[in-house]
């Protein structure tokens, strides 16, 4: 099991501060996926082209089974995350943002400010969360099920058995 996480802000990627969110991926995603899970993580600006880059790069050549982004997902001018991970999406799984928003909404009326989404690429699930750190706390609780399932399905396995 190959894990990608990107975390993706111009502030955090030039050190204006530290990321807490990419960290905060890991450790959520050790408690879905068990302590083997490998991960490789990547920060990159908000820019389009290098977002679809480095998604392109961990689903393509490192042949990560999941990555999660955090990041990006709201309507500041520089946000564009959703749409640097459609351009390489070759399935899109608008449940998983929705699910994100309505459950998050439940704590935080902020949250359908977030546009994130999801989708697959080969055998990539690829998903994305907003930027705060209790943030991808929170919707990787809720969205853990679905990823556990998703790989599975990426990988072949077949679910049932
Ligand atoms: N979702 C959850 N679960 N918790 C949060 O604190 N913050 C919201 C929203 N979704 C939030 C959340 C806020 S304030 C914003 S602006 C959007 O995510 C987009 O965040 P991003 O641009 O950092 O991705």
């Amino acid at each position: 099991m190959k894990i990608g996480r990107i975390t993706i802000s111009d502030r955090a990627s030039a050190g204006a501060y530290a990321d807490r969110s990419g960290p905060e991926i890991e450790s959520a995603l050790v408690k879905v996926f068990g302590a083997g899970a490998e991960f490789v993580s990547a920060m990159v600006p908000d820019e389009r082209e290098l977002i679809s880059e480095k998604l392109r790069e961990l689903a393509d050549a490192a042949r990560c089974n999941l990555i999660v982004t955090t990041g990006g997902t709201g309507i500041s001018p520089r946000d564009v995350t959703p749409e640097a991970t459609r351009s390489v999406l070759e399935r899109e799984l608008p449940g998983f943002g929705e699910a994100m928003r309505m459950a998050s909404l439940e704590k935080v009326k902020t949250a359908i400010l977030s546009r994130a989404t999801a989708g697959t690429r080969g055998r990539a699930l690829i998903v994305n969360l907003p930027g705060k750190p209790a943030a991808v706390r929170e919707c990787l609780e809720i969205l853990a099920p679905a990823l556990r399932e998703g790989v599975a399905h990426l990988c072949g396995e077949d679910p049932h058995k």
